[in-house]
């Protein structure tokens, strides 16, 4: 049977004892080791890590733009074996097609997935305008900002309407304020229509303020931490009266799981690390 992204309501991401190892000349470096990691099917999860960890790797393996090692990470219950119309990735590099302009970039995924012109151009121009790019339509990508051309890649991802969004800091190139409009964005698109996302980022508030969980991995072999239950405190606080991050940002149990997460962050910096032998 044909599998039909479109009617598969369970898209949920398990990582089943991955090991990833990268091999360069006769040294071999295992970044991933017995990860075990399950986002349910329409839950937000952050990944937050030093840099370098492997979160990157990690949502490599969900796009299916890479292998584990061993181990498998399966979508929907299916197991990954190469990019798919399930998955829409949003890289911090923009990658964009050059030659095409901003409303042909986006159109380009619609038109792969069959959709009528007349459906495509209604979707286009609905993106289009949510990402406040209705004037740029006929630009290219080299006549825009950096943060213009991260809001096409990102109108891009979100007009294909994917089960499942994997993005790798999505929002670090973008200035203070379009990122903060780009968050709650987001946070608008997935309650509208619930989607699976898989979400790394270095900025903890984003973390907490985008997420239902939130995981922490460590610098040794890409270790998770800690996987820090959101949701139930959005759900049960006050959040759910402030929708804007600066008003969320200042309430007591925010600011809790900020620290909390800071400090387990903080503990996987070498330099923090009293136990490391030349330090002792
Ligand atoms: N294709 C590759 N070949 C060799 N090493 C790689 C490759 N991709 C990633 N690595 C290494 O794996 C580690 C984790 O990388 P990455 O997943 O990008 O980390 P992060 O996104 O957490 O910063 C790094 O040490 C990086 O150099
Ligand atoms: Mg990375």
């Amino acid at each position: 049977m044909m599998y039909d992204p479109d009617v598969n309501p369970m898209s949920d991401i398990r990582f089943s004892r991955i090991e990833r190892v990268f091999t360069r000349g006769n040294t071999s470096h295992a970044v991933l080791k017995d990860i075990d990691l399950h986002v349910k099917a329409q839950e937000f999860v952050s990944i937050v890590g030093p840099s370098g960890c492997g979160k990157t790797t990690m949502l490599r393996l969900a796009a299916g733009l890479d292998m584990p090692t061993s181990g498998e990470v399966s979508v929907g219950g299916r197991v990954v074996e190469g990019p798919g119309p399930d998955r829409a990735v949003v890289f911090q590099q923009f990658a964009l097609f050059p030659w095409k302009t901003v409303s042909e970039n986006i159109e380009f995924g619609l038109r792969c997935k069959g959709m009528r012109a007349s459906e495509r151009a209604k979707r286009v121009e609905h993106y289009l305008q949510l990402m406040n790019l209705q004037e740029r339509g006929d630009a290219y990508p080299h006549q825009l900002s950096g943060g213009m051309q991260q809001r096409v890649a990102i109108a891009r991802s979100y007009a294909l309407d994917p089960q499942v969004l994997l993005m790798d800091e999505p929002f670090g190139a973008l200035d203070a304020q379009t990122r903060t409009v780009m968050q709650e964005e987001l946070l608008r698109i997935c309650s509208a229509s619930r989607r699976t996302v898989l979400f790394i980022t270095h900025a903890v508030e984003e973390a907490v303020y985008l997420s239902d969980r939130v995981i922490v991995m460590g610098r040794n072999r890409g270790a998770i931490v800690a996987d820090i239950d959101i949701c139930s405190t959005r759900l049960s606080g006050d959040w759910t009266a402030h929708k804007r991050i600066e008003d969320v940002m200042d309430l007591p149990s925010f600011i809790d799981l900020r620290t909390r997460i800071w400090k387990l962050l903080r503990e996987q910096e070498p330099e923090g690390a009293a136990t490391t032998p030349h330090l002792a």
